[in-house]
């Protein structure tokens, strides 16, 4: 009995001791700011206890912000994969911070950048007016010229809603349209896997009626076929969906419908 309480106080003493000693880890974060847009863009070192900092990498940008360099800017809200505004480059991959752990490797630095190819609001804020753009362009809603025989209700089979499954779970975060190639070289033309996994959506659920339209928008040389079936958007997605199977279905079935 005694023996095993000596143990558990040297344990705990231990792990206070353990807790006591700083893990300091470095990130490098991309910086730039409009009201000075002589000075070039740069990357500002910041370093944090990782004893006294949550395990992701928002949580760090969080204590930055608070505690160090309140002028560090970056979008952010639900902290749970769910409102897609904390994306970002984190260490060579478009992901979500709040979804991201911090690599607790101390001998390494994390590099943290805006999503990659677009124009920046400040620091880590990228602009996403163009993307939201696209969205609206692909009208993404219910479109029927049918009311529904009660009056109240479009119903769809399980089977059909299961369709949906895979598809309607995206945030519109933007990581996979930033990570492709296509749409780095194309934005103003080609619609990018968000959107176009949007597109597929809505062109699939058994309940809209408006999927000749839908077609029609896409029947162009840039909107769609600017895919080259590289597959980074399914490589990055934070949510694990894959944009890329979605846009070869939109192919598909314009080949062959
Ligand atoms: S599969 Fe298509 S959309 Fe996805 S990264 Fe490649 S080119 Fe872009
Ligand atoms: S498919 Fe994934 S990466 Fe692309 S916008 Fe949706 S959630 Fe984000
Ligand atoms: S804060 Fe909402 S997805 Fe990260």
């Amino acid at each position: 009995m005694f023996r095993s309480c000596l143990r558990r106080s040297v344990r705990s003493l231990a792990t206070v001791a353990e807790e006591k000693t700083p893990r300091l880890k470095k990130f490098q974060i991309y910086r730039w700011n409009p009201d000075t847009p002589e000075v070039q863009p740069k990357m500002k070192e910041y370093e944090v206890d990782l004893n006294k900092c949550g395990p992701m990498v928002l949580d760090a940008l969080l204590k930055i912000k608070n505690e160090e360099d309140a002028t560090l800017t970056f979008r952010r809200s639900c902290r749970e994969g769910i409102c897609g505004s904390c994306a970002m480059n984190i260490g060579g991959r478009n992901t979500l911070a709040c979804l991201c752990r911090i690599d607790t490797d101390t001998s390494k630095d994390t590099k943290i950048y805006p999503l990659p190819h677009m124009f920046v609001v400040r620091d880590l804020v990228p602009d996403l007016t163009h993307f939201y753009k696209q969205y609206k362009s692909i009208e993404p809603y219910l479109q029927r010229k049918e009311q529904p025989a009660d009056g109240r209700e479009n119903l769809q089979s399980i089977a059909d809603r299961a369709k949906l499954d895979g598809l309607y779970e995206c945030i519109l975060c933007a990581c996979c349209s930033t990570s492709c190639p296509s749409y780095w070289w194309n934005q103003q033309q080609y619609l990018g896997p968000a959107v176009l996994m949007q597109a597929y959506r809505w062109l699939i659920d058994s309940r809209d009626q408006a999927s000749a339209k839908r077609k029609a928008m896409l029947q162009n040389s840039m909107s769609l076929y600017r895919c080259h079936t590289i597959m980074n958007c399914a490589r990055t997605c934070p949510k694990g969906l894959n944009p890329g199977l979605a846009i070869a279905e939109i192919k598909k079935s314009m080949a062959f419908d």
